[in-house]
């Protein structure tokens, strides 16, 4: 093998190299524009809101009133809102976003997969299918914050308050250590 020692000769030529480009060029790489909170105050917070607002029933005065998606503009809305939830997962595996290479990793690949299962629902056009990945994505929310925001243990949500006539916490309580659900 003549060219042998020819990598060995050129190793430290590369490397300079590659450092110049870093030093010299702009990286090339995603720059997160809005802090952690302003991406869940006016990214996730308005898109979850969005979904969770599409299937439902509100107690009126006549009664309890079930509403849902009629128009074919209803549904475009679930959708763009199911994948900004899906694509927030991605936002949060960033750099300068990320807390860690862990569990907040795992979190976020949460909401990207929750988010994929809300635009499932949409695209078969199945509002039960809507309203069970809304509870998804709220678990998903929830989780999260039960770890590294526990102030915000609960975003607000029709999911947080319990039914007037039930009784509290119908599903598991978020006590537990947190991990793959
Ligand atoms: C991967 C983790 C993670 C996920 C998933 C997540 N959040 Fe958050 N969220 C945070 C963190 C961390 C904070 C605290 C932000 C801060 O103040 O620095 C927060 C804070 C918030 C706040 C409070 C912002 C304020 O005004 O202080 C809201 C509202 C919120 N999240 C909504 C949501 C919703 C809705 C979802 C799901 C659709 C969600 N979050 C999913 C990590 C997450």
């Amino acid at each position: 093998m003549k060219n042998s020692r020819l990598p060995l000769f050129t190793l430290p030529l590369l490397a300079l190299w590659v450092a110049a480009g870093c030093i010299g060029e702009a990286p090339e790489r995603p720059v997160p524009v809005a802090d952690m909170q302003e991406l869940m105050v006016s990214v996730l917070e308005p898109a979850a809101e969005a979904y969770w607002d599409g299937v439902g029933e509100v107690l009126t005065e006549e009664g309890v009133h079930q509403f849902r998606p009629l128009t074919e503009e209803d549904w475009t809305s679930l959708r763009n809102a199911a994948f900004v939830l899906a694509e927030s997962g991605n936002l949060m595996m960033m750099d300068g976003r990320a807390r860690d290479r862990g569990d907040w990793m795992d979190h976020s690949r949460t909401m990207v997969e929750v988010g994929r299962l809300a635009l499932d629902a949409v695209d078969r056009r199945n509002p039960d299918a809507v309203f069970d990945a809304g509870a998804e994505v709220y678990y998903a929310c929830r989780d999260c914050h039960a770890r590294y925001a526990t102030e915000t243990l609960r975003p607000s949500d029709p999911f947080s308050a319990p039914e007037p006539e039930e009784a509290p916490e119908p599903r598991a309580p978020a006590t537990d250590s947190g991990g793959a659900r």
